[in-house]
């Protein structure tokens, strides 16, 4: 039986490396991971994946040298124009989060237009993770909580409910989390919502990562037994 994960996550990792590998500056290494995005984005889509999550930048991203924190930025809005037709078109319903309070006027409000222009497609859930961390999103949604339950004692406060206040809410956990690069490690992506995904790790550079390496991910992933932590069915013999 073929299984396709519902939500995939990926952490886009090794632009940097890609560029340098070609001698050419880390920032056309971002431009040209950017550009592979619509063609995943489709596949997933084609494959009956119902939300893909893409980590773009983390809030650790910020201690990088300025100009490649603004070229990321200038990518970021670069591709809100540049697809937003196109993203509508394909019926994609795009989400950003993470804390976009961090960002420039101009870039929250083309957040804004990208996200409430495509609110009503019921296509494939896009999710830019961007001045995104785990560990931020675990803190905000204890704040939130708190805030929106100001006369009930914390002690009270369950697991599924906090999970309602994650900047992921709406969605259903990751079931495959992809990261390129060669890396082996979360990086404060979706620390909690990652709790039961199966991890894929490839040393395929972000910019390489085309849909033929997607298909190799998703066949994987076919190979994988999920658990939940419970024993699995055997067969009790006579
Ligand atoms: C991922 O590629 C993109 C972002 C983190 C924004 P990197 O820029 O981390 O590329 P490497 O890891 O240095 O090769
Ligand atoms: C993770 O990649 C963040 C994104 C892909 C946006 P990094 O390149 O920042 O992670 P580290 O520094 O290798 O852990
Ligand atoms: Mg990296």
């Amino acid at each position: 039986m073929t299984s396709i994960p519902q939500h995939i996550a990926i952490i886009m990792d090794g632009n940097g490396r890609w560029a340098q590998k070609l001698h050419m500056p880390r920032t056309v290494g971002h431009a040209k991971g950017a550009a592979g995005v619509r063609d995943l984005v489709e596949f997933c889509a084609h494959k009956g994946v119902k939300y893909l999550t893409l980590f773009a930048f983390s809030t650790e991203n910020w201690s990088r040298p300025e100009e490649e924190v603004s070229t990321l930025m200038g990518l970021f809005l670069q591709y809100l124009e540049k697809e937003l037709k196109n993203l509508s078109q394909a019926g994609v319903r795009l989400q950003v989060i993470g804390d976009v309070t961090g960002f420039a006027q101009e870039l929250q409000d083309r957040i804004a237009e990208a996200v409430k222009a495509t609110a009503d497609n019921n296509g494939i859930v896009l999710t830019v993770a961007a001045n995104y961390g785990g560990q931020w999103d675990i803190v905000q949604a204890v704040l939130r909580w708190q805030a929106a339950h100001p006369h009930t004692d914390a002690l009270s406060l369950k697991q599924e409910q906090l999970a309602q206040y994650l900047s992921t809410a709406h969605m259903p956990d990751p079931d495959l989390l992809i990261r390129t690069g060669g890396e082996q490690r979360v990086s404060n992506f979706l620390l909690w919502q990652l709790a039961y995904a199966e991890l894929y790790f490839t040393d395929v550079l972000w910019p390489e990562f085309d849909t033929a390496q997607m298909a190799f991910a998703l066949d994987w992933y076919q190979t994988r037994e999920r658990k939940f932590g419970q024993v699995k069915a055997t067969k009790i013999s006579a």
